[in-house]
């Protein structure tokens, strides 16, 4: 019979890797990972409990918040007070940081940025939803953490992981030595480790855009789009489209079977749609530590500035020949080549 190894028995064994580590940081993994029990718990429960449909708030973006975002909300900054490594919370829910000052967590080392629900518009209709992660250790050295503290480069995580609640729930992180995913076995209440070393394919056959903008998409992106639709054996294409609409059920699937997932700037939004802090930072950490690659098009997402809270991005994310064939065709848009291919630069096959 197979041994089972559980996400914190894994966690404990993992800091044996960090010779100096005094626990710290696992604990925070094990927090997170009670939070997201709870979470999924109500998540199982959702049509028959009274949670589904809008809380009646907005959040500072101005979307209207669901009443799963806010209980999920709730639960993390819940779990990580009381586990007192956490000193700062950033969440997509909050305007501001959320320093906490209880008496366990005046030491601590770390700042917490996450989505607490992603893929709000899928939770009334009971497809897949997520929680998305990321971890950094506190930089400032006096007084109260702020936002200093959050607003760092994402090559400067320490760990990232994301929660998919889907047919299955999983958990999958990394602390920057390769990606483990655990699915949660109801029976026993634990995540059990089910995808040791998880590798994203370095090709793939799916792409996932909302296609529904695409008058509004940069020409790079049509192109692209384009590319991906035209017929030629040698390559698998046509591709197949795969769209939920909940970057971590979209982005869970392409890391198993390979594929790009793309939001880029558009006419709506023109500074991208999701937030660099706590969704694409964290996603581009996972996705590098698997093998693959994300960027804004242009620039890897790890080492975008970062100068605001809530800062939008374009992302080009997934399988890494995928991304570089998507980035190829944006640079024959961008505005320093757009002369050249007024001048007859072939850019595109
Ligand atoms: P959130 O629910 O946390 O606000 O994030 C929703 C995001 C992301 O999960 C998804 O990929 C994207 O919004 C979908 O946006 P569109 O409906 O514009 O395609
Ligand atoms: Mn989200
Ligand atoms: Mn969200």
């Amino acid at each position: 019979m197979k041994a089972v190894k559980t996400l914190g028995q894994f966690i404990i064994e993992k800091q044996a890797d960090f010779p100096y580590a005094k626990g710290e940081l696992s604990r925070l993994l094990r927090d997170i990972g009670i939070a997201a029990k709870i979470v999924n718990r109500e998540v199982n429960k959702a049509g028959l409990a009274d949670i589904l449909g809008d809380a009646g708030t907005m959040n500072i973006q101005g979307e209207g918040q669901k009443k799963l975002d806010v209980y999920a909300n709730e639960q993390f900054i819940s779990a990580l007070k009381c586990g007192g490594e956490c000193c700062m919370v950033a969440s997509e829910e909050n305007d501001d940081c959320i320093n906490i000052e209880s008496d366990i967590s005046k030491d601590a080392k770390y700042v917490v940025a996450i989505d607490p629900l992603d893929g709000s518009s899928n939770i009334d209709v009971n497809v897949g939803i997520g929680t998305i992660f990321s971890i950094y250790r506190r930089i400032s050295t006096e007084g109260k953490a702020d936002l200093k503290d959050v607003l760092q480069r994402g090559t400067e995580q320490v760990a990232a992981g994301y929660v998919i609640y889907g047919s299955s729930t999983m958990l999958v992180y990394t602390t920057g030595k390769g990606v483990n995913g655990f699915t949660l076995d109801p029976s026993i209440g634990e995540f059990c480790l089910s995808h040791p070393d998880l590798r994203i394919p370095d090709d793939g056959v799916i792409y996932s855009i909302n296609e529904g903008y695409y008058s509004h998409f940069p020409d790079g992106v049509k192109k692209y789009i384009k590319y991906c639709q035209v017929e030629d054996t040698k390559t698998q294409r046509p591709y197949t489209s795969r769209y939920i609409g909940s970057m971590v059920a979209d982005l869970h699937r392409n890391m198993i079977k390979g594929g790009i997932f793309i939001y880029p700037l558009t006419a709506a939004a023109p500074n991208g749609k999701l937030r660099l802090v706590y969704e694409c930072n964290p996603m581009a950490f996972i996705i590098e530590q698997a093998g693959g690659k994300a960027s804004n098009g242009y620039n890897r997402i790890l080492e975008l500035e970062v100068t605001e809270l809530h800062q939008r991005t374009a992302i080009f994310i997934g399988s890494k020949n995928m991304v570089n064939k998507a980035e190829e065709m944006m640079a024959c848009f961008s505005p320093q080549l757009i002369k050249k291919n007024f001048e007859g630069e072939v850019c595109l096959q």
